[in-house]
């Protein structure tokens, strides 16, 4: 695995996203994943929404990045034939614990989305939320969700946007307030955003991510409370930024079946 990758991969074993929403209780108790669960849909409830996970009863979903299990665990509930893939072991070994606590089945793999350990044309649905921009080769991650679903399936993902209340807060925090003001948006939430090398992109750039898919929707939602970023001191101000405070990305698309593919 290159270096990056690894970085990457180091990252989230130390700390698996939203680990800390759990606590006090101890980690993988019952009570740490349902603490998790409550915070993640009060601050993200368009989730359900976006994703219906009783949709998918009987089909196959794969999650791409599926940390601790928080949506995974959801589409296994709604009876989806669900299949999770993360680089991190750690984050791995907690969904699958948390599978155990509920009684729930699933099947969690370790694995890189940019190499899916996965014939082509399997998945009903592909799901990734927040995860594909902190892969070092995004575009091939893509392409890779695009193989692995059959013809007529669906992508449904959310990626970070650069230009967002989230993108300046975090310029504003680790750029301007550390005396370095000619930082640049992408490389402060490069370095300080999560895992090394995270990324984010303009609506243009996302548009051509997914060009692979039909139907492509994009849905811009505004900035959770889960961002950890309440301590900022501007933001507040950024409210008033002409992007409005959009800082996530939700794109929907489909695989065309192939006869309507080759019209
Ligand atoms: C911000 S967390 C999101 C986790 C989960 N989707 C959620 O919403 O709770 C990003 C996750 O992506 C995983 N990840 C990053 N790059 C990856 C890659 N190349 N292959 C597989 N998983 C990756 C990380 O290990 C981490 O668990």
């Amino acid at each position: 695995m290159e270096v990056g990758k690894r970085q990457v991969q180091d990252y989230w074993n130390e700390e698996p996203c939203n680990i800390r929403e759990g606590e006090p209780f101890p980690e993988g108790s019952l009570e740490f994943f349902e603490r998790i669960e409550d915070s993640r849909y009060e601050d993200q409830s368009f989730i359900h929404s976006f994703v219906q996970f009783t949709r998918w009863r009987g089909k196959k979903v794969l999650e791409v990045g599926c940390g601790c299990g928080t949506d995974f665990i959801q589409f296994a509930r709604a009876q989806a034939e669900a299949c999770g893939i993360d680089m991190s072991q750690h984050s791995a070994e907690l969904t699958r614990k948390r599978l155990h606590l509920y009684g729930l089945e699933g099947e969690v793999i370790v694995g890189d989305s940019e190499n899916l350990p996965f014939l082509s044309g399997q998945f009903d649905l592909v799901y990734s939320w927040g995860v594909l921009h902190h892969t070092p080769d995004t575009g091939r991650a893509i392409k890779e969700i695009y193989r692995v679903l059959k013809p007529g399936g669906y992508i449904k993902a959310m990626v970070y946007r650069r230009f967002s209340a989230m993108g300046w807060a975090v310029y504003l925090k680790y750029g301007l307030l550390k005396g370095k003001p000619f930082t640049s948006l992408s490389h402060a939430l490069s370095q300080y955003l999560e895992s090394p090398g995270t990324q984010a992109y303009n609506m243009k750039e996302v548009k051509n991510l997914f060009l692979l898919f039909s139907g492509l929707k994009f849905q811009p939602l505004p900035i959770p409370e889960a961002m950890g970023l309440k301590g900022t001191p501007f933001l507040p101000l950024l409210r008033f930024y002409p992007g409005g405070l959009a800082s996530w990305i939700a794109v929907e698309g489909q695989k065309l079946p192939v006869s309507i593919e080759k019209k």
